[in-house]
């Protein structure tokens, strides 16, 4: 299984402070030098994190690929097509929400997502839809032109250590398999942390993993003791 880094959080801590650092594309860096064989961002209609600056530079700059989480926007989509990332992955988005809720509703509007990828497709752009593990929903995903799904594994997340937890992975398991045997690759991601991801390799066949929050999470704790130590040095 690859793994993918989204170092969106890297982006909001840097814009709680307006200025430069923490730079995005320092870490990306950092995450290709110690395994990460993409770099995810999601470029949110609101900004909130990831700016277009940041995009048009880590295409430049990263050495793997960048993959861009993205909603159903039409200038996000002349942005994917101006920069061309290896991959996007097509997600909801609403304005209110902390993270990405849900999946995609790719059986409820077949049509629009199909139409919507297809420029991204022309141009040789690989496209993931983030869709929950559900039959109707990689169904209608097979029936689009993606290449991808992306399983929103948010729900096992919250089981896990739960009763509900072998039913959500399950879930993860059956849709996977689904999916490969409608010709779709399979990726998943959201909520992964240092103990649910180790059953992600009790699905076949699982291509990469999108993580975020709990490695920049593990960041903060694993390098505050080094930038302590050297502020304290500086500071003696
Ligand atoms: N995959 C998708 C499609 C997402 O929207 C997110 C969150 O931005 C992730 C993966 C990563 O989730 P987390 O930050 O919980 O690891």
């Amino acid at each position: 299984m690859l793994l993918g880094v989204n170092i969106d959080h890297v982006a909001t801590l840097r814009n709680a402070r307006g200025g430069v650092e923490p730079d995005v594309v320092e870490a990306a860096k950092i995450c290709e030098e110690n395994g990460a064989t993409s770099i995810t961002t999601h470029l949110r209609e609101d900004r909130r994190h990831i700016k277009d600056e940041d995009v048009r530079t880590l295409i430049k700059t990263i050495k793997t690929k960048l993959n861009l989480e993205m909603a159903m926007a039409d200038d996000i989509q002349k942005i994917a097509l101006e920069i061309k990332p290896h991959s996007i992955c097509l997600v909801p988005e609403k304005r209110q929400e902390v993270t990405t809720e849900g999946g995609l509703d790719v059986a409820g509007q077949l049509e629009k997502v199909t139409e919507f990828i297809k420029p991204l497709l022309e141009n040789g752009i690989v496209v993931s839809l983030f869709i929950d593990p559900e039959k109707s929903q990689i169904e209608a995903t097979s029936k689009t032109g993606a290449q991808f799904i992306e399983m929103h594994t948010g729900t096992y997340s919250n089981a896990f250590g739960t009763d509900k937890e072998e039913q959500e992975f399950q879930n993860l398991k059956n849709a996977a398999e689904l999916a490969q045997n409608l010709g779709l690759k399979v990726n998943a991601g959201h909520g992964l942390n240092y103990e649910n991801v180790k059953r992600m390799h009790e699905i076949n066949g699982l291509y990469e993993l999108n993580i975020g929050h709990s490695i920049i999470s593990r960041a903060v704790f694993t390098g505050l003791g080094e930038a302590v130590r050297k502020m304290a040095e500086l500071a003696k």
